[in-house]
Parts: structure tokens; C-alpha cells; sequence
């Protein structure tokens, strides 16, 4: 910090300290930061805090003690955030970016309580946010931020929208109960036997609180019975799932759907199964203890033609929990799925497999991850090779690809 920043700084304490009169912590906080950023963003933030509210949180944390999470809010979020947390309007707050609508659910439920508790805490830059919005670490204790979520969590007057902390890490094959907005890049390399490179692009939308569609179009190399390597677009699917029960209270979330799978990969090169599959499937996820969770997903397939390929049916689990670095940070997610299938024809023999699997966050934002994993057969190996799978995940409702980093 620069000496005229210094100056100023002293300067808006002083004027702080004349307007009201009382130890001007918080303010304080909120001015070291945005004078260091911009002499004159803050100037109109420190005007904007003391016309909007002028005690800010002045007491010490002691006297806060009985304070509700609406009176804390009010205390020290306001200028900024408005009291019906719809955000001031930019002649109010003094600075260019727009605060978050707290009102919005579509934009508020998908987001979990650890993402806000780390913003709240760290500021924006926690999660590659505007520094704007500052850091209440040294002013709040957690049980005050764990109050403001709560009273931020009433603002959104609608019902039926699932929270975002049931939105547990995405496995590779078991299907999560969550509706999604986000894109997945897996490739699968199986080495032996049948030998092929499949990458298969997978975009998920919501709608509505409950919904959501996606769209999975594969891309694979197969290496056909001469030893010669056919390539192209295999069987593109078409999906919907839908929020059935959600509870946070009891950490679970139930979906249904259906998918559609059509034959537009080339069957003689053994891109595609060559008829139409439909689908039908249940899934479960529960949150276990603070970081652990529980996938569950099955189903059957029912082929147009069952003289090409057999009804199946199949059980999938995936379990795991995550590690965060520096409370706060990156997230490990270790996993492991086991995935069990079985054709729908007497004296057939049910296949299984197991994969384990490290999911982690690339991202500052959390919003794009990586993971790894290998699948291996249990059972028939003869017939069933292992295979690697790498995923790339993009959450593009919290951002674009770049952004966020
Ligand atoms: C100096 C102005 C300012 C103050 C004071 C402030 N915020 Fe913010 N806050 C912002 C801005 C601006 C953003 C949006 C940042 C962005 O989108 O890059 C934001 C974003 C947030 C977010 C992220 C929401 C999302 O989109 O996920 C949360 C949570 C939040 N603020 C909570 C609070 C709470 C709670 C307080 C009071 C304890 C507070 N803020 C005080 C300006 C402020």
C-alpha cells in the first residue's frame, strides 16, 4: 500500500469515526481493501456503507452475541447486498459488479452452504470472485456466517428447488440424483481385447426446480475384427431426470428417468449396437456424515430389437468423500464404484466390475474438475478387458471455462 492510500485511508477513518461515532472495525476491513483497489471505488463504497447503514458491526463480537442471522446481515452486508438481499443499485453501492440476487433461486439453490461459508469468509477471491466483496474472517465468527447463510438460505420464497449441497461429486458410470448444469468429456482407452478410444461428450441443462435433459454424443475408435481401426460417431443418447424427493435435513435426493439411445453409429464398424434403446432408471444419493456420500443408480434396457441385443438390466453404486485443502480449498475426492449388469435372458450370468476412482477440483471457482479411474472386471475376464477412464467435468453455470481459474 502506498503512502497516498495510507493518507486516504486515515483520512475515511476519520470521517467513519465523525459520522458515527463509534469504532469503525468492519468498515475499516471493507476500506483497507477496496483502497487498495481503487481510491475512489472506495470513497463511494465507504460513502455508500455509511449513508446505507452507519454502525456497520461496530459492537464486538460479544455484544452480537443474541443477534439473529437477518440483524447480522443487516448489519454488515447491506450496503452492498440491499436489506431484501436483491443486491443496491449501482448509484448506491458506488462500484461496477452486480451483486448476487439472493432472491433468485434458480441462481442461489444450486449453490452449497461451503461455497458461501468460504466467500463470506475469504471474500470473493476464495472462489476467483470480484474482491469486492470482502472478507469477514477477522469480523464474524463462524457461527455468525453459519447464521447469515441461514437467513440468506430464507430469501429465496420458492419451494421445490433442490439445495446444492445434495449435489454430491459425479462418478464415472453410477448416475447422481442431482439435476445438473454441466458438461463431462470422458475417455474411456480400453487396451486389450475388443481395443478402442471412445471420448464421449456428455451436456446436462436443467428445468424447471426438478428437471433436467441430456444430450450424449460418443466419438470412437474401434479396432475391428481385421485389425484395422474404424473411427467415427457412435450411438447418440437423449435423456431426462427428475427430482422425485430431496431432503437436506436427511442428506438424501431420489431421481427418475428415462433415456433414449438411437443407432447412429456405423454397426459394421462396431461404432454402434445398430437399434433403438430405451432406458429407464432410478437413482439415490446421500450425504454420509460431512464429506462422504453414497450413489446409488439402476435400471433396465429394453432394445427395439431383442434379436440384436438383449434386455439388460443393471445395479451401480459409487462411494466416496472428499478432502478439502486448508478448509476452504481444492477438493480430493476419492471414490470407488462397482458396477453389476445382467441380461434379461434365463442362465445368464450377471457381469462385475469395479472402479476406482480421484476426483479433483481443477479450478478456484470449483467449477471445472478432473478425474481418473480405472475399471476392472471381476468376473468373466476372459471376455473383459480393464479399461482407464479420465473425465474432464465443466460446471458452466458458475462460469465460463476460463474464467474462475
Ligand atoms: C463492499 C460490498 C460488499 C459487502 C459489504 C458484502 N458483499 Fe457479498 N458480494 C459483493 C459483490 C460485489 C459480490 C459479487 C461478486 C462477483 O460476482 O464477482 C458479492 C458476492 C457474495 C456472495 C457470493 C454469492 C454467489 O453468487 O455465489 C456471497 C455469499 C456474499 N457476497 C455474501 C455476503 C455477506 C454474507 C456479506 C456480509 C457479511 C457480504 N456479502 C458483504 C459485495 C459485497
Amino acid at each position: 500500500m502506498d503512502d497516498t492510500s495510507i493518507l486516504h485511508r486515515t483520512g475515511l477513518r476519520l470521517i467513519l469515526k465523525f459520522l458515527t461515532g463509534k469504532s469503525i472495525v468492519l468498515l475499516c476491513a471493507h476500506l483497507n481493501m477496496a483502497v487498495s483497489r481503487s481510491t475512489r471505488a472506495s470513497l463511494l463504497v465507504s460513502l455508500a456503507l455509511v449513508a446505507a447503514h452507519p454502525p456497520v458491526l461496530c459492537a464486538q463480537s460479544g455484544d452480537r452475541a443474541g443477534m439473529t442471522g437477518e440483524q447480522l446481515f443487516k448489519k454488515a452486508c447491506v450496503a452492498c447486498h440491499g436489506a431484501d438481499g436483491k443486491g443496491q443499485p449501482p448509484e448506491v453501492r458506488g462500484f461496477e459488479t452486480e451483486p448476487p440476487d439472493f432472491t433468485d433461486c434458480h441462481l442461489t439453490t444450486p449453490e452449497a452452504d461451503l461455497d458461501w461459508d468460504s466467500i463470506i469468509h475469504l471474500g470473493g477471491r476464495a472462489r476467483s470472485f470480484d474482491r469486492i466483496m470482502p472478507s469477514f474472517a477477522d469480523e464474524l465468527t463462524d457461527a455468525e456466517i453459519g447464521k447469515i447463510i441461514g437467513h440468506l438460505r430464507t430469501l429465496c420464497a420458492e419451494r421445490g428447488w433442490p439445495r446444492g449441497d445434495l449435489n454430491l461429486p459425479r462418478a464415472f458410470v453410477t448416475e447422481k440424483a442431482f439435476p445438473e448444469n454441466e458438461a463431462v468429456l470422458t475417455t474411456t482407452i480400453a487396451p486389450s481385447h475388443e481395443k478402442s478410444v471412445s471420448n464421449e461428450f456428455l451436456y446436462e441443462h436443467r428445468v424447471g426446480r426438478r428437471g433436467q435433459y441430456e444430450i450424449n454424443v460418443p466419438l470412437n475408435f474401434q479396432q475391428g475384427d481385421g485389425g484395422t481401426w474404424g473411427a467415427g460417431v457412435g450411438d447418440i443418447a437423449a435423456a431426462y431426470k427428475h427430482v422425485l424427493f430431496d431432503s437436506l435435513a436427511s442428506g438424501s435426493i431420489v431421481s427418475a428417468g428415462g433415456e433414449i439411445k438411437f443407432p447412429t453409429g456405423s454397426e459394421s464398424k462396431g461404432l454402434g449396437g445398430g437399434v433403438t434403446v430405451l432406458e429407464a432408471f432410478g437413482t439415490v444419493s446421500q450425504m454420509i456424515g460431512a464429506n462422504g456420500f453414497l450413489h446409488v443408480h439402476t435400471g433396465f434396457e429394453v432394445p427395439s430389437d431383442t434379436e440384436k441385443a438383449p434386455k439388460e438390466a443393471f445395479w451401480r453404486a459409487a462411494v466416496g468423500t472428499s478432502f478439502l485443502e486448508h478448509r476452504f480449498g481444492r477438493a480430493w475426492t476419492p471414490m470407488v464404484e462397482v458396477l453389476g449388469a445382467r441380461e434379461i435372458v434365463s442362465g445368464a450370468a450377471s457381469e462385475w466390475d469395479v472402479l476406482p476412482q480421484m476426483q479433483v477440483s481443477l479450478s478456484t471457482r470449483q467449477h471445472v474438475l478432473v478425474s481418473a479411474g480405472v475399471r476392472v472386471p471381476l468376473n468373466d475376464r476372459a471376455d473383459r478387458g480393464t479399461s482407464v477412464l479420465i473425465y474432464l467435468l465443466w460446471d458452466w453455470f458458475d462460469g465460463g471455462l476460463l474464467s474462475g481459474w
